[in-house]
C-alpha cells in the first residue's frame, strides 16, 4: 500500500466520532456500503455548506430585520410643521390667465403687461401642459417671482388671528411665508433659512427666514433643554395651531386652478419644505370649524445595522449622505433636490420653488414643456429612484388621524378659542374658516428595527446543524486536529519502536 493511504486510514480509523468515516476505511467493508457512506457524508457535508452560505449572507450581508414597538413620551417630539396653501393663488383681477392664453392661441401679441401675467399663471396655476405644449411660448419673463410675490394671496394676511399652544402664548406663534410648489404658502413650526439650507442655496430662499434657532435634528432629538424650537407635542394638555382663515370665495380667480376655493394644508417634519410628496387635507367651506388631528409615528434603526450595505438597509444613517442645499438629510428634501438635478440636466434650468445656487436661471414660459415633462416622468417613476434616496435611518412620521368639519353655531364664538370680536371687519363675517391642528394623545408608537440573527445564532445553529448532520462537535474537531499531528508525528504507537516508517505488520493487524 501507498504509505499516505496507510497513514490516512490509520487516521479514519482513529477518529470515530465522525460518524461514517470509520465505515470508509474498514476494508471488510463492502463497496455498496462504502457507497451509500460515503454518499451520506457527501451530501451532509454539502447540505452544511449551503446552510452556511445562507447564514453568513444574514448575518454578514443583508439583514433579517425584526420590528421592536415601544412607546415613547410625546414631550420629545416636534409638533409637525404645518403649511398652509391657498388652493386659488390670485383674487380675481391681477392676473387673468386664460384670457392671455387664448390671445396668444389666436396669434395675437401680447403686451408686456399681459406677457408677464401670462408667465405668473403658468407657472403657479396647477395647468395641464397639454394646454400650452402646441404654442410657441416664446415668453420669459425672469423676473416674475418678484412680481409673482406681490400679486400672490399671501397668507399671512389672510390670518387675522392665529396661537398655538391654548394660545396663552401669542408670542410663539407665527407663520412665515414660504415657498413651495404650492406657489406661496404660509408654514408654521418650520426651522429658520439657516437651519434649513446650506449656503449653496439661492437668495430667494431667504422667505425661509424667521431668525428662530434650532435645537433639535432628526436623529438626535433635542440637545438644549433651555429653549424650545421647533415646538413640540405636548402629553397633558394637547397643544394645537389654530387659525382663522379667510376666503373672499367671490373674488376669485377661476381660471387658475379647476379648485377654486379653499386653503389646502399640509403637515411635513420642521427641517423639511413642502413637497409634492407630502399628505394634505382640504379646506373649503366659510362658517366653519375644521378639527384636525395628527397621529405621529417615530422609525429607528439599531446602531449595529449601520455595518451593512445601504442598499440593504435602505436608509442612511447620519452623515451617510449629504445634500448639496440642506442642511439636515430626509427623504423628500433629497427627491425635491434630485427632481432639481434632474431638470438642470435636462431643461438647463430649474423651476422657481427647486433648491438652487446662485449661478442656476429659474424656467420661464418657454421652458414650461420640458420642465413639465420632466417632472410627470420623474413622479410617475419614483419607484427608480434615480439618486438613492431613502429614508433616514431614524424619522418621525404624521399622519391624518381624523377631521371634522362643524358649524360655527353660536354667533359670539368661533371654534374654541376666538371671538367674533377678532373679525374686526364686518365684511370679514361670511367668509371665515377656523381650523385646529392638533396632535392625537398618548404615547407615541416607535418601531425600533433590529437584526435578530445575530453571531450568537449563527454559531449555535450551525454547530446544532453539523452535529445533527456529520455528527460533529468541538470535541470531535479537537480529537480530528489532535489525531493529525499524531499521525504526523510517528512514531508513537508501541509497535513502532522500530523507526521503520513503512511497517506492513502495523497496517495488517489493523
Ligand atoms: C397662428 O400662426 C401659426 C403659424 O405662425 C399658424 O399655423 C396657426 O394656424 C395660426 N393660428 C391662428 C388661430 O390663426
Ligand atoms: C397638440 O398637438 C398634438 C399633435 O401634434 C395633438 O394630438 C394634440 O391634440 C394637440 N393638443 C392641443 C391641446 O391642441
Ligand atoms: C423669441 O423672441 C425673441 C425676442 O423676444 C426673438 O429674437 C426670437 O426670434 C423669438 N423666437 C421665436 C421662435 O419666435
Ligand atoms: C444632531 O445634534 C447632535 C447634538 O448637537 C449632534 O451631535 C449631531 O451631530 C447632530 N446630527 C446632525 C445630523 O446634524
Ligand atoms: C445634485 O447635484 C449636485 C451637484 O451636481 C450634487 O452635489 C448632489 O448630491 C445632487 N443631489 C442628489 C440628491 O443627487
Amino acid at each position: 500500500m501507498h504509505p499516505i493511504r496507510i497513514k490516512l486510514s490509520k487516521y479514519l480509523s482513529k477518529i470515530s466520532t465522525i460518524h461514517g468515516l470509520n465505515y470508509v476505511s474498514d476494508e471488510k467493508s463492502s463497496k455498496c456500503s462504502k457507497f451509500i457512506w460515503i454518499s451520506a457524508i457527501i451530501l451532509s457535508f454539502l447540505g452544511c455548506f449551503f446552510y452556511f452560505l445562507k447564514a453568513y449572507e444574514k448575518v454578514f450581508v443583508s439583514p433579517d430585520i425584526s420590528i421592536k414597538i415601544s412607546y415613547e413620551p410625546l414631550n420629545e417630539f416636534p409638533f409637525p410643521a404645518i403649511s398652509i396653501c391657498p388652493r386659488t393663488k390670485f383674487p380675481f383681477e391681477p392676473v387673468n390667465f386664460k384670457k392671455n392664453l387664448q390671445k396668444l392661441k389666436e396669434n395675437k401679441t401680447l403686451s408686456e403687461d399681459e406677457e408677464l401675467k401670462l408667465e405668473m399663471g403658468l407657472q403657479v396655476c396647477q395647468s395641464n401642459p397639454d394646454h400650452f405644449a402646441n404654442l410657441t411660448l416664446n415668453i420669459s419673463r425672469p423676473d416674475f417671482l418678484d412680481h409673482l410675490s406681490k400679486n400672490h394671496y399671501n397668507i399671512p394676511d389672510m390670518t387675522p388671528r392665529h396661537c398655538f399652544d391654548y394660545c396663552n402664548s401669542e408670542g410663539s406663534t407665527f407663520l412665515t411665508r414660504t415657498l413651495t410648489f404650492h406657489g406661496f404658502c404660509a408654514t408654521f413650526n418650520q426651522l429658520d433659512f439657516n437651519d434649513i439650507f446650506t449656503d449653496q442655496i439661492h437668495d430667494d430662499f431667504k422667505v425661509y427666514s424667521h431668525g428662530i434657532k434650532s435645537n433639535w435634528n432628526l436623529s438626535y432629538g433635542y440637545f438644549d433643554s433651555n429653549h424650545e424650537y421647533p415646538s413640540k407635542m405636548s402629553d397633558g394638555f394637547s397643544k394645537s395651531l389654530n387659525a382663522i382663515l379667510l376666503q373672499d370665495i367671490t373674488n376669485m380667480n377661476k381660471d387658475c386652478s379647476i379648485y377654486r376655493r379653499g386653503f389646502e394644508i399640509y403637515w411635513h417634519l420642521p427641517n423639511e419644505i413642502l413637497t409634492h410628496w407630502h399628505s394634505s387635507v382640504n379646506i373649503n367651506n366659510v362658517n366653519k370649524d375644521n378639527q384636525i388631528y395628527i397621529k405621529t409615528k417615530s422609525f429607528q434603526m439599531s446602531p449595529k445595522l449601520q455595518k451593512y450595505d445601504v442598499k440593504h438597509r435602505k436608509c442612511f444613517f447620519d452623515h451617510e449622505k449629504n445634500l448639496k442645499f440642506f442642511k439636515i438629510y430626509s427623504e423628500k428634501n433629497c427627491l425635491l433636490e434630485c427632481l432639481a438635478n434632474i431638470t438642470i440636466a435636462k431643461c438647463g434650468c430649474v423651476r422657481y420653488f427647486m433648491p438652487r445656487d446662485m449661478t442656476t436661471s429659474v424656467c420661464t414660459a418657454k421652458d414650461l414643456v420640458c420642465s413639465w415633462t420632466e417632472m410627470v416622468n420623474y413622479y410617475e417613476n419614483i419607484e427608480l429612484n434615480p439618486c438613492g434616496c431613502y429614508h433616514s435611518c431614524n424619522y418621525i412620521e404624521y399622519e391624518l388621524f381624523s377631521i371634522t368639519e362643524t358649524d360655527v353655531e353660536d354667533d359670539m364664538i368661533l371654534g374654541q378659542f376666538f371671538t367674533m370680536d377678532d373679525l374686526k371687519n364686518e365684511e370679514d363675517r361670511d367668509k371665515f374658516t377656523v381650523i385646529a391642528i392638533k396632535t392625537t394623545k398618548g404615547k407615541i408608537e416607535e418601531r425600533t428595527s433590529y437584526s435578530a440573527y445575530q453571531m450568537q445564532q449563527f454559531i449555535s445553529d450551525f454547530g446544532g446543524l453539523l452535529s445533527l448532520a456529520m455528527g460533529c462537535s468541538i470535541l470531535s474537531i479537537v480529537e480530528l486536529i489532535y489525531n493529525a499531528f499524531n499521525i504526523k508525528n510517528e512514531p508513537e504507537d508501541d509497535e513502532d519502536e522500530a523507526g521503520d516508517d513503512e511497517n506492513k505488520e502495523n497496517i495488517q493487524r489493523y
